[in-house]
């Protein structure tokens, strides 16, 4: 057995180790020492046994989702997103029913299996509107539909389950709660608790998604570490996890408070191979999820980040079908891949890729099996 083998290995049989049902067993020790391993043959057998995983447990399929950003609206003032209340010069949209419904029979046409509809946090999205364009996707189209609309109020989550949304996704960005509440300042008279809604959002029956930025300011590597243990204690279905882009018009590319200025050995680079590496150790985690290769990896990688990212441990692909003249308006981060070029084309590209892993689109819905 190679000394990666045993990394591995080992961690069978040590105490705490992490797991969800059924996953390969790693300690909290192990995958830290993981994130911080810089041999290159070493990380080369992570990434076997990440890609080896992901076959056994999910197969060959890359799913496809087709993502809508409904509006970019946000209430929020999350320090590193672009979409934040306080950045003034973004016009903001927000779709119309038509528009929303035109772009699902449009996902429809090119084999979608699931819509993907996503909005900063915007209560100008009813609860009534959403549940309405929720009701109608159903009856005129065979897709799934996950939501990720932000920390959106009970009754909400239970009324757009009601009308027929299958998913939702929302990511806790990082398990440390005082990395936590810097970065993300709570409403008035509401605090932030996303694991909460994450735990709600499970017993209503959705399948649930979460994820992280990998590198944010201020997260450390112990911390990533922690994030990847609650991917696997939370049973998640869906984890995405992308790198860190600084948007020079957010707070947290302007400022540096005690938060988020660490020692460079402590702070986890928002790097590609760092990403890779959380990637892979989740699929080690929670072998049954889905992980998509995110927009964010393709974005600092553009040749080969998407393909990295499924020769890694990832298995679906989300594909942005917003109409092109409001896509540039959802700057989350600056110069996002996929801005201008049609879905089509990337779709097909993608295609070829995949085909050269040996491996197909998945057809239909795409969710989790257990
Ligand atoms: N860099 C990378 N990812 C970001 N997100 C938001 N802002 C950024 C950024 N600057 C991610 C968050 C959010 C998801 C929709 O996009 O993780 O949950």
């Amino acid at each position: 057995m190679n000394e990666t083998n045993r990394h591995l290995d080992n961690s069978v049989n040590s105490a705490n180790a992490v797991s969800s049902a059924n996953s390969v067993l790693l300690t909290r020790a192990e995958i830290l020492r993981w994130l911080r391993e810089s041999d290159e043959k070493k990380l080369a057998e992570l990434w076997q046994q990440a890609d080896a995983t992901r076959q056994q447990r999910v197969g060959d399929a890359v799913h496809l989702r087709a993502l809508v950003e409904i509006s970019n609206h946000c209430i929020r003032k999350c320090s590193y997103c672009g979409l934040h209340v306080d950045h003034q010069n973004l016009t903001r949209y927000r779709m119309n029913t038509d528009e929303i419904l035109a772009c699902a029979h449009e996902a429809v046409e090119f084999g979608y299996g699931t819509i993907v509809m996503q909005s900063g946090e915007d209560y100008g999205l009813t609860k009534t509107f959403i549940s309405d364009v929720v009701r109608r996707i159903k009856s005129e189209t065979p897709l799934a539909i996950t939501l990720s609309l932000g920390e959106r109020m009970n009754n909400e989550l239970i009324e757009w389950r009601k009308a027929g949304a299958d998913r939702y996704l929302l990511r806790f960005e990082t398990s440390n709660p005082q990395l936590y509440e810097a970065i993300h300042p709570s409403l008035p008279n509401r605090q932030s608790d996303r694991f909460a809604i994450l735990r709600f959002l499970q017993q209503l029956g959705y399948e649930t998604g979460s994820g992280i930025m990998v590198g944010i300011p201020g997260q450390r590597f112990d911390t990533l570490a922690d994030d990847i243990v609650a991917f696997g204690e939370l049973d998640l279905d869906m984890i995405g996890i992308g790198p860190y882009i600084s948007h020079p018009d957010t707070p947290l590319a302007k400022k540096n408070d005690i938060y988020t200025s660490l020692d460079s050995q402590e702070q986890v680079p928002n790097s590609e191979l760092m990403t890779y590496k959380a990637v892979a150790l989740t699929r080690l985690v929670c072998p049954h999820a889905n992980i998509p290769s995110t927009t964010a990896l393709a974005t600092i990688n553009r040749e080969t980040g998407r393909e990295l990212g499924l020769a890694r441990g990832a298995n679906v692909v989300m594909l942005n079908l917003t109409p092109v003249h409001y896509r540039q308006l959802y700057e989350i981060y600056p110069a996002k891949t996929c801005i201008t070029e049609s879905a089509e084309v990337y779709r097909q590209q993608l295609l070829k890729s995949v085909e050269a892993m040996g491996r197909h689109f998945g057809v239909g819905p795409g969710g989790t099996k257990r």
